[in-house]
């Protein structure tokens, strides 16, 4: 089974058309990357939409007033999102020349940027070969894989990055990245998976082992 090839192609048939799969643009992919950290696409759309009007490039936003910046964001929660925003645009301009990074590497040098946020601004920007990991990502391989490490310890962190980058595309790591995720978020989904009608149904190791409502293994919240 070519995993990245069957659900790059699921994704081509599926995807929902949103504004920051349109762009390379890091920093308009930043910002929708940090406003979808503890929010939903439903949500965070009218945000992205607002924030890119107001603030169409990285000047814009380091410019602006920290009320101007807070007021747009309420609504959102966890208003250090908000801050470490302006921080890190402050920081492109008077440090970076105004170019924000597109790079792993010198993303994750930057406030407010871990791993799995390096990661798709990076894919998604540059093709970068680096595979995002997060909850969707954490669903789908266990499930399709089979793997009951429990996703809450560090340890199954870093066999799941693995796993994931050995699936990864080598040519089109920025699709795959954004199928795996809508994958997860659109079919793999948490509760009562429509496992019939789906494109793993064949090879989904879980499913074989009738263990997909298992997983993923999660001791603690
Ligand atoms: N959640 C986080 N990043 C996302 C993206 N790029 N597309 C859809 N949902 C997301």
């Amino acid at each position: 089974m070519d995993f990245s090839i069957k659900i790059i192609n699921w994704y081509n048939q599926n995807y929902r058309d949103l504004p920051w799969r349109n762009t390379t643009d890091a920093y308009k992919i930043w910002l929708s990357e940090i406003i979808l950290q503890q929010t939903r696409v439903s949500q965070g759309l009218p945000y992205y939409t607002a924030f890119i009007n107001a603030f169409p490039t990285v000047k814009d936003l380091a410019n602006a007033e920290e009320q101007q910046i807070l007021k747009l964001w309420q609504g959102l929660g966890y208003y250090s999102r908000a801050r470490n925003l302006h921080f890190t645009a402050k920081y492109v301009m008077d440090t970076l020349n105004g170019v924000f990074p597109n790079s792993y590497d010198e993303l994750l040098k930057l406030k407010g940027i871990g791993t799995y946020t390096a990661a798709a601004i990076a894919s998604f920007s540059s093709n970068e070969p680096v595979a995002v990991v997060d909850g969707n990502v954490f669903r789908v391989l266990s499930r399709v894989f089979n793997v009951a490490y429990d996703i809450s310890q560090n340890s199954s962190k870093k066999y799941f990055i693995d796993l994931a980058t050995k699936v990864l595309s080598k040519s089109q790591p920025n699709i795959h990245n954004q199928a795996i995720m809508e994958f997860g978020a659109l079919q793999c989904v948490p509760k009562s998976p429509n496992c019939m009608d789906c494109i793993f149904n064949d090879s989904c190791e879980a499913l074989k082992l009738n263990k997909v409502s298992e997983l993923p293994l999660k001791s603690k919240k």
